[in-house]
C-alpha cells in the first residue's frame, strides 16, 4: 500500500517540473516542515530549487534541510551576492518560473502588501519578475483578522496567487481557516500555474545559481 502511494506521487510530480526554475521562499510558521516535502517533490519532478528562509523560518526546520533537499545552498542574508554583479533578489527572481511562498506567515503577507524589503523574502516579493504564488498558514483568528483579510485582498488585486488556507486542524489545537494546503494541493496549483506560463524554453531553462 505505501509503495503504491509513493508510485501515486511520483506519477503526480515527476516530470511536470522539468526545465522549470522555482524560487521557495520559507517563513517561520509551523507547516515549515511540509515544505520539505513540496521541496523534495519539486526536484524529484525536474525543477531547480532554490530556497530562501527567514531568521523566523530556522527557528522551525534548519537550512540543512532543505539545502540537500535542493541540492543547492539555502540564500538566508539579504546582502549575500550571487556574485558581484548579480543581487540575488533580482538574479533569482528573473531566472524563476514562479516565486513560493510557503508558510506564508501573517507578518510576511502584512509586509508584502505594504512594499516592506527588509528580509531577503519580502524583497523578493517586491522585486518579482515572476508570478508569486502564496501560500498561508496561520492560526484561524489571525487568518480573520481584518488587517490579514485586507493584506490578502491587497496582494490578490496587484495579481499575486494564493493556494489555500484551508480549514482543519491547526497546530495551535483549533480547528478552523488557516491551515496551509496539503503538498500536493501546493504541487498542483504550482502546475497550473506554469501550465499557463506555457512550456518552459531553453532561455528559462534552470541556470545554477551556486
Ligand atoms: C511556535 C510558534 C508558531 C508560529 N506559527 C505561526 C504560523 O503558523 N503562522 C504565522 O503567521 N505566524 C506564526 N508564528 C509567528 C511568526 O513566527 C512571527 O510572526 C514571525 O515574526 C514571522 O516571521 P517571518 O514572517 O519573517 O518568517 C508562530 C510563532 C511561534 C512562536
Amino acid at each position: 500500500m505505501a509503495n503504491m502511494s509513493n508510485a501515486e506521487d511520483k506519477s503526480a510530480c515527476q516530470g511536470s517540473f522539468e526545465g522549470r526554475e522555482i524560487v521557495v521562499g520559507v517563513c517561520g510558521g509551523i507547516a515549515a516542515y511540509k515544505v520539505a516535502d513540496v521541496v523534495s517533490k519539486l526536484v524529484q519532478g525536474g525543477a531547480g530549487v532554490t530556497v530562501c528562509m527567514t531568521a523566523e523560518a530556522q527557528r522551525f526546520i534548519t537550512p540543512l534541510t532543505l539545502e540537500t533537499l535542493s541540492g543547492r545552498p539555502v540564500r538566508t542574508q539579504m546582502f549575500d551576492l550571487m556574485d558581484s554583479s548579480d543581487p540575488q533578489h533580482i538574479g533569482l527572481t528573473e531566472r524563476a518560473d514562479l516565486l513560493l511562498v510557503a508558510p506564508a506567515t501573517a507578518h510576511n503577507l502584512a509586509k508584502a502588501a505594504h512594499g516592506l524589503c527588509d528580509d531577503l523574502i519580502s524583497l523578493l516579493i517586491c522585486a518579482a519578475a515572476c508570478p508569486v504564488l502564496f501560500a498561508p498558514a496561520m492560526n484561524n483568528r489571525m487568518w480573520e483578522n481584518p488587517i490579514t483579510r485586507q493584506n490578502v485582498k491587497r496582494l490578490r488585486d496587484a495579481g499575486h496567487f494564493f493556494v489555500g488556507p484551508e480549514d482543519g486542524w491547526l497546530a495551535c489545537r483549533n480547528v478552523g481557516p488557516g491551515r496551509m494546503s496539503e503538498p500536493k494541493t501546493i504541487l498542483e496549483a504550482i502546475s497550473g500555474m506554469l501550465a499557463e506560463r506555457g512550456p518552459a524554453t531553453p532561455a528559462n531553462l534552470p541556470a545554477d545559481p551556486s
